[in-house]
């Protein structure tokens, strides 16, 4: 409340009364979900009719693209509204700068047009990142052992406009390498895709949280000794990814993601009372992991556990979630109506 020179006191203040009835409840629900809050993020292969299992995220599967042309569908039937695809690049196309990321016929950008082809209304998202795509599984090229941020960014822009040209709605760049929306802006622009959105990854932390992330697009054999902590933010830190926002939002972004998600709320707080600019949160991988283990086990229960985690996002400031439980959770919502 405003006034806090308001006292409000028991009994003639009852907290409950409102919650004794359902359509109180429900009338004085202060946030809500909606099935185009969401967003589906999918992995692809090469190949037909291929579906491949991710061992530590259970339920979620790496598919061809004529298979993931039905998930796309689904989603649209249950009324997600945006899709984020990211691809397993087999081994023999990686290298040390991740050439394949600017190839205008890779897989990616191959699957964003047989998706627009089909569905052309479909919010499509594509990560821009050379980790998919590099024998070090790093977001950037390594030079003198480093991840060399400039070059970085030239790849990037090719990378992105490359996305554009095939169809892709949103630009979303997880790289974390500085500078690089603006120079993306700047590219697209040149080449005249001026409506091309960018979802940055403004707020990435560094976190353990996608390793399972790191199995489904294949740079797994790498491990969990892959250290992004000179590009991604110590999850020790609030101001810090408070300026990168700042930076992002200046050079042209057009929404943001905070990425993880559950534990990274009082991020999505701040980020949102302080700019009040399209936010997100990712429920990233090691989350969808921890939650589907339990919900396999039968020591959550499903349906409830998730529209509330969901539900907390909303409630922090999130305009969205990008989260692997979209559809069930779009089944979910569908339901409580
Ligand atoms: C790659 C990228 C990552 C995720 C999205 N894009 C992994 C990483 O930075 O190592 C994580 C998504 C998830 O864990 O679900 N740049």
């Amino acid at each position: 409340m405003k006034n806090s020179s308001i006292s409000i006191s028991f009994p003639r203040t009852r907290m409950r009364r409102t919650r004794m009835r359902k359509f109180s409840l429900d009338l004085v629900q202060e946030t809500r979900l909606s099935t185009s809050d969401l967003i589906y993020p999918l992995f692809v292969i090469e190949g037909h009719n291929k579906k491949e299992e991710i061992k530590s995220m259970p339920n979620i599967f790496r598919k061809s693209s004529d298979l993931l042309l039905k998930d796309v569908e689904n989603c649209i039937q249950l009324g997600i509204k945006a899709i984020a695809i990211f691809p397993y690049i087999s081994k023999k196309l990686k290298d040390d700068s991740g050439s394949e990321s600017i190839n205008p016929d890779n897989l990616i950008c191959n699957t964003v047009r047989k998706i627009k082809k089909e569905f052309p209304d479909i919010g499509i998202i594509c990560d821009v990142a050379l980790d998919p795509y590099t024998t070090h599984g790093h977001d950037g090229l390594i030079i003198n052992e480093q991840v060399d941020n400039d070059k970085t960014i030239d790849l990037l822009e090719k990378q992105s406009l490359n996305q554009a040209i095939s169809g892709c709605d949103i630009i979303a760049p997880s790289d974390m390498m500085d500078g690089r929306v603006g120079k993306i802006r700047d590219f697209l622009d040149k080449n005249n895709y001026i409506n091309v959105q960018i979802m940055s990854y403004a707020a990435k932390f560094s976190s353990s949280f996608y390793y399972p992330f790191r199995e489904a697009i294949g740079s797994n054999y790498i491990g969990d000794k892959i250290d992004k902590s000179s590009y991604q933010i110590n999850p020790g830190n609030s101001n810090e990814s408070i300026r990168g926002v700042s930076m992002d939002i200046s050079e042209g972004a057009d929404m943001i993601i905070v990425k993880p998600g559950m534990n990274y709320l009082d991020i999505i707080y701040r980020i949102k009372n302080t700019y009040e600019f399209p936010t997100f949160a990712y429920q990233v991988s090691g989350e969808y992991a921890m939650l589907e283990h339990a919900f396999q086990k039968k020591i959550l229960k499903k349906s409830k556990t998730l529209i509330e985690t969901l539900l907390c996002f909303k409630r922090a400031g999130a305009d969205g979630i990008l989260t692997y439980f979209a559809c069930e959770a779009a089944k979910e919502i569908i339901k409580l109506k």
